[in-house]
């Protein structure tokens, strides 16, 4: 698995319970370029590999940002962050994946945030005004103290509307934020199942290459029923999938050094070309083009329809 190592060079207070993390190479050197919308692994204590969305501007090459909200419920990913990180700490990290890309040639962007789902968001807005593109910004959080960047985005002018269910600004409407929007935007949406639900409905009718939407959570269970063989074709090996495991689990099992981050089929790491037979795709990251497709799969979540599936490994 590819890995840089990198320093945080700061922590910083985004919000309550938010803070962001500024990594840049011990040497000072450039870090691998990224488009907005993309996330780097983290690699922690304890062999934690976490994803983070990088949240600031693409044009900045010495450095990458992260915001990272304590997830006291969580898997303890954040608290790991929160509590072992801190300025001067060495640590890897993955290089930029991106499945949630900005059109930068879109007429109109409208960008949706909820709770630390501003953070790809943030960096797409910065790309967008970079580039003299026509966006708008609806951002929204439980509290004012605990929205991370609230002031330096509402600062940015009339089209940033923030959002705090406990003030009087009141809940975002999202199906009259889409309504309302110009012919031909582009959506963006990151936040919490809930808002992701509501935006899926808000925008069932527009056509899927207009909608984008990033996942924090798994949307789907992972496909645990095995009975099913995977043939790694670079080795020739087979190796039989049990009830209860996921290819990933064997893969493990078996030392096959596979990348991976989430384990959830939200990030994407696990990408693996399928070179022969049908998986049973469980992950959020494919669009419904790619899984019809079925050149690729996440391995971490999903299975077999067929007895067989011949892997890219
Ligand atoms: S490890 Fe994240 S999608 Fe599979």
């Amino acid at each position: 698995m590819e890995t840089i190592v990198v320093r945080v060079e700061a922590v910083r207070r985004e919000a309550q319970h938010v803070h962001s993390y500024e990594l840049r190479r011990p040497d000072g050197a450039a870090l691998p370029p990224f488009q907005a919308g993309a996330h780097i692994d983290l690699h922690l204590a304890g062999g934690l590999v976490r994803s983070y969305s990088l949240t600031n501007a693409q044009t900045e090459r010495q450095r990458y940002v992260v915001a990272v909200a304590l997830d006291a419920g969580g898997r303890g990913g954040s608290r790991c962050v929160h509590e072992r990180l801190h300025a001067g700490t060495l640590l890897s990290i993955g290089p930029p994946r991106n499945h949630f890309p900005l059109h930068e040639d879109a007429g109109h962007s409208v960008l949706i945030a909820g709770g630390i789902g501003i953070t790809p968001l943030r960096a797409m807005q910065a790309r967008l005004a970079q580039l003299g593109r026509p966006w708008e910004l609806h951002y929204g959080a439980r509290t004012r103290a605990g929205a991370a960047f609230a002031d330096e985005l509402q600062a940015l002018g009339a089209q940033v509307h923030l959002y705090f269910s406990d003030a009087a600004s009141g809940r975002m409407d999202l199906a009259r934020t889409v309504q309302a929007a110009p012919a031909g935007a582009h959506f963006y949406c990151c936040g919490p199942q809930a808002m992701l639900q509501a935006f899926e409905a808000a925008t069932a009718a527009l056509p899927a290459e207009r909608v984008h939407l990033e996942r924090f959570a798994a949307q789907q269970a992972p496909a645990l029923d095995g009975g099913f063989v995977v043939e790694l074709a670079r080795s020739g090996r087979c190796l039989p999938v049990a009830p209860g495991t996921t290819i990933l689990d064997q893969l493990l099992a078996h030392g096959i050094d596979a990348p991976y981050s989430c384990m959830q089929g939200i990030c994407g790491a696990c990408e693996t070309r399928v070179l022969e037979g049908v998986p049973e795709h469980r992950d959020s990251v494919l669009g419904e083009a790619e899984r019809a497709g079925n050149r690729t799969m996440m391995v971490c979540c999903s299975g077999a329809r067929s007895p067989v599936l011949r892997l890219d490994l």
